[in-house]
């Protein structure tokens, strides 16, 4: 069966005593789609991610994998995913290849396919040639590939990632993001939380952003930059500029020396500011516009997510 949502989460909140941590998050996820979850430290992050990959209960509202309940149907959405947690869930003590036959063998796997995708996965995390050594000994970005491979062993539909990059040099950090990029491509849906902007902009389809628990925004990239976005026209001009020009209107406008900068959102604005211009007799030197970029978009939209609480 196909599940056009493969994850739907529904108005969902959770409270760490009196403290609200998420407050009525709903969103879908669709099959195929490789979507970040965006927001600063203590957004929320950690606890959607934790809620979805069936880690963390005690929550308000729902959210249904492939049609299943997370909760009443834990066992056939676990099968679904596959979950790489904030810490590594790794033994130590165990070598690479151990950790990947212990894991994998959670899932009743026959012996031949438990270890085809051992040796399948580790290779594409490319630590096949440090398969015999303890994890203990093996640096961070070691184990974070280890720890990716380690999820990958139920052949999930869905790969859930929290942070997967963070704390990575930058070699073993590409090395992901590729391995990410190619496993979505090959028609795995991938959910990985991040606060990092670029990572957004390098991989991900969609973009939910957190802050304060709240979700501020959600949707395609493109969407949110069309529609959300400030855009900015400016306008350098000759004279000296009076203090009240263009004052007597409600469009947002800063001078800035001999310049002036007017904020827009929607194309009605822009054809006001422009007549405005048209009939100020201004002598114009430039003219400047911006379509905003997703930097601005986020700092506009966490700046939201504040007023809220
Ligand atoms: N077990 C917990 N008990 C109490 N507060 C918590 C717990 N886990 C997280 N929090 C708080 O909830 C908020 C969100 O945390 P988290 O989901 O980890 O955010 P993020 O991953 O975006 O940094 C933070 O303010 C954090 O301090
Ligand atoms: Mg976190």
């Amino acid at each position: 069966m196909i599940f056009l949502n493969c994850i739907e989460v529904k108005g969902l909140s959770k409270k760490y005593g009196n403290f609200q941590a998420l407050q009525d998050v709903s969103l879908e996820i669709k099959s195929g789609d490789f979507l970040a979850i965006l927001g600063p430290n203590g957004a929320g992050k950690s606890t959607l991610m934790k809620i979805i990959s069936t880690l963390l209960k005690g929550y308000n509202g729902r959210v249904e994998i492939c049609g299943y309940d997370i909760e009443k149907d834990t066992k056939k959405v676990r099968e679904k995913i596959g979950i790489v947690p904030e810490n590594f869930l790794l033994y130590d003590k165990l070598s690479a290849w151990e950790n990947m036959v212990f894991f994998g063998g959670l899932y009743h796997l026959p012996r031949k396919v438990l270890f085809e995708r051992a040796e399948r996965f580790l290779k594409s995390v490319e630590m096949w040639d440090w398969r015999d050594k303890k994890v203990k000994t093996f640096s961070f970005g070691m184990k974070q590939r280890v720890n990716i491979a380690r999820a990958f062993m139920n052949d999930p539909d869905i790969i859930l990632l929290d942070e997967p990059t963070a704390s990575l040099d930058v070699k073993s950090a590409l090395a992901i993001k590729n391995l990410l990029k190619e496993i979505n491509a090959r028609g795995k849906t991938v959910v990985f939380t991040t606060h990092i902007l670029t990572e957004v902009e390098e991989m991900a389809n969609k973009v939910a952003i957190l802050n304060f628990g709240h979700l501020v925004a959600f949707g395609t990239l493109e969407d949110l930059s069309k529609n959300i976005t400030d855009k900015t026209l400016t306008v350098e001009v000759e004279d000296h500029l009076q203090d009240d020009l263009f004052a007597q209107n409600d469009l947002r406008v800063q001078k800035i020396g001999q310049k002036i900068v007017f904020n827009y959102t929607t194309t009605q604005e822009l054809d006001r500011i422009i007549n405005l211009i048209a009939q100020s007799n201004l002598s114009l030197k430039s003219i400047n516009s911006s379509n905003g970029d997703f930097n601005r978009l986020f700092l506009k939209l966490i700046d939201k997510g504040r007023d809220k609480n």
